[in-house]
């Protein structure tokens, strides 16, 4: 009898490799074998939510009211806190009604919002390396990605202007990252935003800046929303998100906000696609953004901290850092030696199965990642030292 097959869809067939399989299988394998697998490797906040939040969230979700189907894009008091944020934070304008909009974690509005844009013909220009969804989400839309070098400079930005140009029909849209995802690149001033704008117009290209790291800032770096240049809710919106500066990832709550025909066009897909977030972790968060400034004060510093011990561990195994001032990842630069040939996912593996540390290759964010590491600020200080402690014995024992 002819074998009984079912195809996934063309769509699903798009998707590049998860290059992240691999190395999680591994450390699941360890896992289940019982040993103890210090675990930097996913931007997974590991610090608990602060209690008030929880509390509100307790309260609201004993109230009936909260238990039925919430609003799509979020309850109003929730969208105008948002409102009230940037206006407090970085002196912009937003309606709430009409320029914001809650999604189930910034990487589902994302994904959504690339959904409701883009298709088949489409061209998206995104940095290279990148956050993994912001090729899958484009390529799950059915567009094709262009990817560019990374960088911050205005040579990057000529790179991305000259691309604009070249390509005909030209991209319909740009993908940005500052504080970046995985390098920790970060912007100085808005002058690359200014920049990103006049492109944008120029050519007609609806930009996408994800601000997941915009509050996770240190040493007094204020990171530049990209709302806050003219122009800038004309051509994009901007995604936030609680999951970080608040630790509250799995609550899955973020924000969309800027231009009104995107979050339209966001808002019209979620409205066929789901009924909102559950109303008691909206109230919650509300709370979140008004009374936990504080707190995120405060995890900033343990972010700090920790940075500074895996920047003085790294340079004493020999890798290539520069200090990050956001985001909760260090970006290094593995010496030749030390990869002897490898590719970073097999050092990535191999980092796994013998110093039992799991820290995110390079490459696995795109070409332009391979020879470098990332490490999530995830771990206190004690399995950070140690995590380093296992690696360098690995690497000495060559
Ligand atoms: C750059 C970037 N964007 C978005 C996300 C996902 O955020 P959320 O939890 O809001 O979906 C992450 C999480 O690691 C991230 O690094």
């Amino acid at each position: 009898m002819e074998e009984f097959k079912i195809e996934p869809s063309e769509r699903i067939k798009r998707l590049p490799p998860y290059l992240f399989g691999r190395l999680n299988a591994l450390k699941l394998a360890k896992r289940q074998q019982q040993i103890d697998i210090i675990d930097l490797g996913m931007g997974n906040p590991s610090d608990p939510t602060p209690q008030v939040i929880v509390d509100k969230l307790c309260e609201a979700a004993r109230d009936p009211r909260n238990q039925r189907y919430s609003a799509s894009k979020g309850i109003y008091n929730l969208r105008k806190e948002v409102a009230i944020k940037y206006a407090k934070q970085y002196n912009v304008e937003l309606d709430p009604n009409s320029e914001v909009l809650a999604c189930i974690g910034s990487k589902e509005g994302f994904s959504h919002l690339c959904l409701a844009m883009l298709g088949p013909g489409d061209t998206v220009i995104v940095p290279d390396p990148a956050f993994p969804i912001h090729i899958y989400a484009v390529a799950l839309a059915g567009a094709n990605v262009v990817t560019v070098p990374l960088g911050n400079t205005q040579k990057s930005l000529d790179i991305i202007k000259e691309t604009c140009e070249k390509l005909y029909p030209h991209p319909k849209m740009l993908i940005l990252n500052f504080p970046h995802n995985p390098t920790a690149m970060t912007l100085d001033d808005l002058s690359y935003f200014e920049t990103v704008v006049n492109i944008a117009r120029k050519f007609n290209i609806a930009v996408i800046h994800d601000f997941a790291y915009g509050d996770t800032c240190f040493d007094g770096y204020k990171a530049p929303s990209f709302l806050s240049v003219k122009g800038a809710k004309d051509v994009g919106v901007e995604f936030s998100t609680l999951s970080k500066a608040y630790n509250m990832a799995g609550w899955r709550i973020g924000f969309a906000a800027g231009n009104k025909q995107m979050i339209e066009a966001l808002a019209t897909i979620k409205g066929y696609y789901d009924y909102g977030i559950f109303q008691a972790i909206q109230i919650a968060s509300i709370i979140a953004m008004r009374h936990c400034e504080n707190d995120t004060i405060e995890q900033n510093k343990k972010y700090q901290f920790r940075r500074d011990i895996v920047c003085d561990c790294l340079a004493k195994i020999g890798w290539q850092v520069e200090k990050p001032r956001a985001s909760m990842f260090v970006w290094a630069r593995v010496p030749d030696d030390q990869l002897k040939g490898k590719g970073t996912i097999d050092f990535a593996m191999d980092l796994i199965e013998n110093a039992n540390v799991v820290i995110a290759p390079g490459r696995a964010f795109g070409e332009n990642g391979e020879g470098y590491m990332r490490i999530a600020l995830v771990e206190n200080e004690n399995r950070l030292r140690q995590a380093f402690r296992n690696i360098k014995k690995y690497i000495q024992k060559g």
